[in-house]
């Protein structure tokens, strides 16, 4: 348990962040024991409503969303804990009112002034929040202090920069916690330990063995109702600049032993420096830019991305990207990782294989049918497993067929992302979370794609929804003689 008492400042308290996953990952923290003893919650919103109110719908949150079930035992003393600020983020006297809300519950409560803000909020908003926060004396504590952030950060590398000196403002490097919600993955939070605990794994990450990597994070969903956000990230702001370059760096990392969170951070640093940047003619030949048509999605028909409510009929945005990657360090030299992600594809699906070289030497003169590559797959979610390819003989068809071995976690019931992020900020761990030098140079290495795009120099192409994704990006492996798995 966190000994120390401390109150969580939730900027954005009536929003669907708040409602979907925040206030159950606090109730699941509280069921476990990872609370602290005594701890006080202020949400704060535009819409006016009495603790009360907030209270009852926190608890219709905790009933709906919460992955364990609500036990009435303790309902209502975490419930307690809650209070509601209604709140102008551009008025100084809101600051004042926090402020004193915020201390008379420490006072009460006998907490020290451990204050975690999540800003769950418009990005427009968090300058005027930041320079409130720190002139009105909200975030000057005599006990610590930690700022949570929600993406996205940035639209660009410029706007970026802007932002994290905007945040500086109150709070130093090592207080802010950039959340990236796919390193609050359970198996994402595993890699490391898993390769490192496990011998047999650790040797198959070998330079002479793999032939490449495959990072997937393919949605059934489309644009939803987020068409006035999404229309002008795509797929590249939206997934490649955070998540999926996160998924590289923590596969890339490939730690000699048990890490420190700074050592940790500092080799996935070293990977972006590394990640070679696609420009020039490689702009061609290594990225496939696409835009979901319509299409049949588990037997409904579904409309085009062009056609969703609030999306421009003439959009040139990308709901999908694929590319080919290298890491110009000693171990990645010469081994690609393509990563694509896109919405409306016919699963859901995250995931991280590797694939393994044929042995030619020992196959040259012993070439037996139906051979594929060894793979290990690590399924990050929905489902979480491991799982290796090997060829078994068939004895039936008397050649041979690729079978897989796979080990699940077995628990339907695993913590969620927000709860396992939550709970490191508390404790004051940022190993999952993004520091700054990670998503500058994230967006240094995005940014001349953008620009590309937005200059339209290469084609956007389309997919069917409910298929696997465009012909291009099935093109872009087999120049390379290999395929998606
Ligand atoms: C979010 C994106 O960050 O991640 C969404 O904004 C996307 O567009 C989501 O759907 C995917 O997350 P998950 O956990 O469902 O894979």
């Amino acid at each position: 348990r966190n000994a120390q008492g401390m109150t969580v400042v939730l900027f954005g308290a009536t929003g669907d962040l708040a409602k979907r996953k925040l206030f159950p990952a606090l109730y699941n923290l509280y069921l476990e024991n990872k609370m602290p003893e005594a701890f006080s919650v202020v949400g704060l919103g535009r819409t006016p409503y009495t603790d009360d109110v907030f209270q009852t719908k926190v608890e219709q949150s905790l009933r709906t969303y919460s992955r364990r079930t609500v036990e009435e035992e303790g309902l209502h003393q975490f419930l307690s804990s809650f209070r509601y600020c209604t709140f102008d983020a551009t008025e100084t006297t809101s600051y004042v009112k926090l402020n004193g809300l915020i201390e008379q519950r420490e006072q009460e409560l006998e907490i020290p002034e451990n204050r975690l803000f999540y800003l769950s909020v418009a990005p427009g908003l968090i300058d005027v929040i930041t320079s409130n926060l720190n002139t009105s004396g909200v975030s000057q504590t005599s006990g610590w202090k930690r700022l949570i952030v929600e993406k996205p950060f940035g639209s660009d590398l410029a706007s970026a920069r802007e932002l994290n000196q905007k945040l500086r403002i109150a709070f130093h490097e090592d207080e802010i916690y950039r959340i990236d919600h796919y390193l609050g993955k359970p198996m994402v939070q595993n890699l490391e330990t898993l390769i490192l605990v496990n011998p047999v794994l650790d040797s198959l990450f070998n330079h002479e063995l793999i032939a490449n990597v495959q990072i997937t994070a393919s949605e059934t969903v489309g644009v939803e109702t987020r068409a006035a956000y999404y229309d002008h990230a795509g797929a590249i702001r939206d997934m490649v600049q955070n998540h999926m370059l996160q998924l590289v760096m923590m596969t890339a990392l490939h730690l000699p032993k048990k890490a420190q969170p700074e050592e940790i951070r500092s080799k996935k640093v070293e990977i972006m420096e590394a990640l070679r940047p696609i420009q020039g003619e490689n702009l061609q030949t290594d990225l496939i830019r696409a835009q979901y048509g319509e299409g049949d999605l588990f037997g409904i028909d579904v409309p085009a991305y062009r056609e969703e409510p609030g999306v421009p009929h003439s959009s040139m945005n990308d709901t999908y990207i694929a590319a080919r990657l290298f890491i110009d360090n000693e171990f990645w030299k010469g081994i690609p990782f393509y990563i694509r992600t896109g919405k409306r594809l016919d699963k859901k699906s995250t995931r991280i294989v590797f694939e393994f070289k044929e042995r030619p030497a020992q196959l040259e003169d012993y070439r037996p049918e139906g051979l594929a590559p060894n793979l290990l797959i690590l399924e990050i979610s929905p489902n979480e497993s491991i799982s290796l390819q090997v060829n078994m003989k068939d004895p039936s068809a008397n050649k041979f067929k690729p079978s897989t071995i796979t080990f699940t976690t077995n628990s339907s019931n695993q913590p969620e992302a927000y709860e396992l992020l939550l709970h490191d900020a508390m404790l004051g761990n940022a190993t999952f979370f993004a520091n700054w030098k990670e998503v500058e140079l994230s967006w240094q290495w995005i940014q001349p794609l953008l620009e590309a795009f937005e200059e339209n120099q290469l084609p956007l192409v389309t997919y069917a929804a409910g298929s696997t994704g465009p012909k291009e990006a099935k093109q872009l492996l087999a120049n390379d003689h290999a395929n998606w798995w």
